[in-house]
């Protein structure tokens, strides 16, 4: 039998029970302006562990205080970030889901009060902030930050990361030419828009030997910017570096119109991962157990993220199980009810 939605994977010594993750999705939930984790967090993401999803991922949270998305995002670049993320880490394994969490760094994407940072000096629309190109103490710092975040992570007990290279974020804004201008080893040809992603892999794993994920953008639908085939390099090289799976996103980087259908990012998962010989992760409008079922049966990724449809149903792998007549046993607070 090949494998299905409902079967186990095993990376370094993390096993998830099924291939269900939860796709990580900003809650712009934090009080005060100060990056720690809330009520809201600690409700909204066990409730998906007792769901059963096999793998929570948290949202984008912010290794410095001034790559956040928003001034309510999550942070992780002080050490008293570590225990509410460790409660809510803890909270959702003792429902028996693994955890993730996604470190990242918006740069020109950035909205919060002072300077934002970026490759070039180049806002992400006419009339964003214009960003502040970063000098190289600017570079390491901010590799440095991911090492902390990843430090952190550990000490709150994650048992996976993924660093956030997608979606026109920092990582992204490198990578892509539409967002690096830069003459330096940090811009032009592939290879060196590539190279901070690099240094910030290779000081994650200094403090991180756990399961590495990235998330990349595959496609920015743009003449200029990356397509798949760009993307594979990429993903080639992570794969030397040691990154273990691929989450395959698109688009973000300008503003630019994205033909959304269901499963419309999935040839990025399949493509890079038979080309780059690397897991994978699909993720974009899958909906269904079957279509699940059909991605992991034919091998076409290793793991399906869901996002919006775990806002709608907490409870969506019971549907999935039912549907394709898989036994799923309840919690067992609930089995005299079942
Ligand atoms: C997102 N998405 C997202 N992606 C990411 O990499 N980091 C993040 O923090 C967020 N935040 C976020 C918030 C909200 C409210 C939504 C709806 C989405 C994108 C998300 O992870 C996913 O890739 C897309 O939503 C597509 O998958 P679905 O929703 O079609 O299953």
């Amino acid at each position: 039998m090949t494998e299905g939605l409902f079967t186990a994977w095993t990376q370094k010594d993390v096993t998830l029970k099924n291939r269900i993750v939860m796709s990580p999705m900003c809650m712009y939930s934090v009080e005060n302006e100060d990056g720690h984790v809330t009520d809201w967090h600690m409700t909204h993401y066990t409730s998906r562990a007792v769901g059963q999803v096999g793998l929570i991922m948290i949202e984008a949270t912010a290794v410095t205080e001034q790559g956040r998305i928003s001034t309510n995002d999550l942070g992780i670049y002080q050490d008293e970030h570590v225990e509410g993320l460790q409660q809510l880490s803890s909270s959702m394994q003792k429902q028996g889901a693994k955890t993730a969490i996604q470190l990242a760094h918006a740069g020109r994407k950035a909205v919060v009060d002072g300077d934002i940072i970026a490759p070039s000096a180049i806002p992400f629309y006419d009339d964003s902030k214009v960003p502040k190109e970063m000098t190289k103490a600017e570079i390491e710092e901010t590799i440095e930050a991911f090492k902390q975040g990843a430090r952190r992570a550990k000490e709150a007990g994650f048992d996976i990361i993924e660093i956030h290279a997608a979606h026109g974020y920092l990582l992204s804004q490198f990578l892509s030419p539409l967002a690096n201008h830069r003459n330096d080893e940090y811009g032009g040809s592939a290879e060196n828009r590539y190279r901070i992603v690099k240094e910030t892999i290779q000081a994650v794993h200094s403090v991180w030997d756990g399961p590495l994920f990235v998330r990349v953008s595959a496609d920015e639908y743009h003449p200029e910017g990356n397509e798949l085939s760009d993307v594979v390099q990429f993903a080639t090289w992570m794969k030397q570096d040691g990154v273990d799976l691929i989450d395959c996103s698109s688009g973000g980087v300008v503003r630019t119109p994205i033909d959304v259908y269901p499963g419309y990012q999935l040839r990025h998962a399949e493509t890079i991962k038979r080309e780059a010989d690397i897991s994978t992760g699909a993720v974009g409008l899958i909906t269904s157990g079957l279509q699940a079922e059909e991605i992991i049966k034919n091998e076409r990724a290793d793991l399906v993220f869901l996002g919006r449809e775990l806002l709608r149903n907490p409870y969506w792998p019971r549907a999935a199980a039912e549907e394709l007549g898989v036994d799923l046993q309840p919690p067992k607070q609930y089995e005299r009810g079942w």
